[in-house]
């Protein structure tokens, strides 16, 4: 099993879309997928048809008064993936386990259960470094962030990966970056292919083949609630999404080491 996290402080930048095509791309592969929607906006929840008043049981109930994961997870109304929704008792996520012992392995020892059940666990965060997305950076085996070209953003992503690394210290274990990829790119503007560009001097490999354009069909999908490869299979982001799923299983399977051969006695 492979746990991933979207984590971008920033809000906008395509975390939730790219979270729920991954585990719509990798469902429809034949993978067995858990999505755990962490933020309180419940983006994630709605954009895979979760009404806004059924949001409960959610994350924040599993971890708040200490359920098993698989009590609150259900399946998503608009793909073929097991979901654990967001809701607004996340807000006080923050306060209500500030006192909690071992508070930054929290979601860490509730997935535990999940690694028979499931392939892939995905998580999105919401937009900030509080305590829930350091609770996914110590969950998860890879973290994946988006980044929308904008000269702005490339400080933000230095900057984020620092903070991975003072919870690898801090705490003594984090996701390792699977990748950064582009999001939301719009080619008429001139800065877009100029940010790639820096992006990929700066980062190098990290950074994903493909782009993920901007593309109207993505946010329609969402409120139809539904993954666009149902609404719009032949669009470009549809096109974007698979490509990138492609990607993703590429660099787990190449990056995953193969379980080690039995001892020999
Ligand atoms: N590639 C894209 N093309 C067009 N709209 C997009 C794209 N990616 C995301 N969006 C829209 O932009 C908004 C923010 O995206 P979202 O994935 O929710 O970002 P985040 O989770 O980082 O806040 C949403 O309304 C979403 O539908
Ligand atoms: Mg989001």
């Amino acid at each position: 099993m492979s746990t991933l996290a979207l984590i971008n402080n920033k809000g906008g930048v395509g975390k939730t879309t790219t979270a729920v095509h991954l585990a719509d791309g990798l469902a429809r592969t034949g993978a067995r997928v858990l999505l755990v929607d962490l933020d309180a906006q419940a983006s994630a929840s709605l954009a895979l048809g979760v009404e806004r008043e059924d949001l409960e049981p959610s994350i924040a109930t599993a971890l708040y008064d200490d359920q098993p994961i698989g009590t609150v997870t259900r399946e998503a109304p608009g793909a073929d993936v097991d979901l654990v929704p967001g809701s607004e008792s996340l807000k006080s996520a923050d306060i209500r386990l500030a006192q909690e012992y071992g508070r930054e392995r929290l979601l860490q020892r509730l997935l535990e259960p999940a690694a028979e059940r499931y392939d892939h666990v995905i998580l999105d965060c919401p937009p900030s470094l509080s305590l829930l997305p350091i609770n996914s950076i110590v969950a998860a085996d890879w973290f994946l962030v988006p980044v929308e070209p904008h000269y702005l953003s490339l400080e933000g992503v230095g900057s984020l990966l620092d903070t991975v690394e003072d919870v690898r210290t801090g705490i003594g274990e984090a996701a390792d970056l699977l990748g950064l990829v582009v999001t939301r790119a719009d080619f008429r503007a001139k800065a877009t292919q100029q940010v790639i560009d820096l992006l990929r001097e700066e980062h190098g490999e990290a950074v994903f083949d493909t782009v993920i354009r901007g593309n109207v069909r993505l946010s329609e999908a969402t409120s139809f609630g539904v993954s666009v490869f149902e609404h719009a299979p032949q669009s470009t982001g549809a096109d974007g999404y698979r490509s990138l799923t492609d990607e993703v299983l590429e660099r787990l399977s190449a990056r995953t080491p193969n379980p080690p051969a039995a001892a020999v006695r």
